[in-house]
């Protein structure tokens, strides 16, 4: 979007010189405040809102060089409370667009049923209506709807705004996974700040009179608001929630003072527990039961009721550093217990350690920032792909978040 305007006819400028690089195959956010020009922004992509003045370009080319229904097409648009067809079955709301592209109504419906699978519908709701599914499940027909010609571009207006927490996060972990599989580019409407910085691999924050106060990558906006409006925007614990964006897989782990429940008194005293306050014992299958003190464990077999709780461990790698410190932070020892996928302890690391690891990612995460502008990382091996830009690398923090 170059220096794109909208006024109104009644004189209101809702969008005023908006300038935009939408990266391909990721997900671009819009947020602000109600009434700041999202939804006149997103309607303008795909013209059923004409802009006063500026030019939207599409791979380069003017988006009013193309005929409007082409350029539609190439766009699945979803809003808020779906905007299903309340008369029509689940099946045929999807297969919608592609019957209008004159598809046969058996390949439509076949394309609808694997789009139901892929959104994480089950196939006995094909038949249902509307008014027969949940707000969620709505939700879920209305991203497949708008997947169903396998457009390039998804357009999203507040998709998930009247659905409750709960649900919404498992719709935003199903739009990270479907973004994954199909690296479709999306452009997301939300006044939701924690959405935008979930979903985004880059974030436009605008404020009223449709002005652009920051557009830049979730990590970056936390560590760096640009003036007072995003700051104040961005809201409380900033610090903590940038915490998301650093992989734990640098901690260092300590199994030393790990013991299975078995262990006798003599490998118990052998033990290098690294300052730890008290052991971790783990089952037979290397799960965690409790933290014990060192008279719990001299009196013999291990009584799992007068263990200290463990609390929630983290998965070491796959969570990111804010998770393990609200682990140790929660935990009645101050040490976070780290499992692997199958929840097997694979090392205990303390608070202190935790602090350190968050001073060196900060430290690397600035310098990052400096040379390229690009997102702290920290997840070894999993840089960015170059095409999406900064933010793609977040596969490991942000599953965690
Ligand atoms: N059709 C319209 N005619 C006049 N003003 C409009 C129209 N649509 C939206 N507006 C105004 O433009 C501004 C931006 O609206 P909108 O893009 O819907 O904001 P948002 O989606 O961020 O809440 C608001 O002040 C709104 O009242
Ligand atoms: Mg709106």
């Amino acid at each position: 979007m170059d220096a794109v305007t909208k006024r109104y006819p009644d004189g209101t400028v809702a969008v005023d010189r908006l300038s935009l690089d939408i990266p391909d195959g990721a997900i671009t956010v819009l947020v602000g405040p109600s009434g700041c020009g999202k939804t006149t922004t997103l309607r303008m992509i795909n013209r059923m809102v004409e802009p006063s003045e500026g030019r939207i370009l599409i791979d380069g080319v003017d988006s009013r060089q193309q005929p409007v229904n082409t350029l539609r097409r190439s766009m699945g648009y979803v809003i808020q409370n779906a905007g299903l067809f309340q008369h029509r079955t689940i099946v045929d709301n999807i297969a919608t667009v592609p019957r209008l592209l004159g598809w046969n109504k058996a390949k439509a419906r076949d394309r609808a049923r694997e789009l139901m699978e892929r959104v994480g519908l089950d196939a006995s709701l094909a038949e249902r209506y509307p008014y027969q599914l949940s707000g969620g499940q709505q939700q879920r027909v209305g991203v497949a709807r708008a997947l169903a010609a396998d457009p390039p571009v998804l357009l999203m207006d507040e998709p998930f705004s009247a659905v409750d927490p709960v649900v919404r996060k498992g719709l935003q972990d199903e739009l990270l996974r479907i973004q994954d599989e199909l690296g479709k580019t999306i452009v997301f409407v939300t006044h939701d700040i924690d959405e935008a910085v979930k979903l985004g691999t880059m974030v436009a924050v605008l404020r009223t009179g449709g002005r652009l106060a920051q557009y830049a990558p979730p990590a970056e906006l936390l560590s760096d608001p640009a003036d007072a409006f995003v700051e104040d925007f961005l809201g409380a614990d900033r610090g903590i929630r940038r915490l998301s964006f650093f992989s734990s897989a640098g901690l260092d782990l300590l199994t030393g003072p790990v013991v299975p429940a078995g262990a006798t008194a003599e490998e118990i005293a052998a033990r290098d527990t690294g300052g730890a306050p008290r052991l971790l014992v783990t089952d037979p299958e290397g799960r965690p039961l409790g933290w014990a003190g060192p008279d719990t464990l001299a009196a013999g077999p291990v009584d799992a009721a007068r263990l200290l709780s463990y609390g929630r461990p983290f998965v070491a790698g796959r969570d990111s550093l804010r998770a393990a410190l609200d682990c140790a932070v929660l935990s009645p020892t101050g040490w976070a217990v780290a499992v692997d996928d199958t929840g097997r302890v694979t090392g205990v690391v303390s608070q202190q350690a935790i602090g350190d690891a968050i001073r060196t990612a900060h430290a690397a995460g600035a310098k990052t920032e400096g040379a390229t502008g690009a997102e702290p990382d920290g997840t070894a091996g999993a840089g960015t792909d170059g095409m999406s830009g900064p933010g793609t690398d977040g596969t490991a923090a942000k599953a965690a978040r």
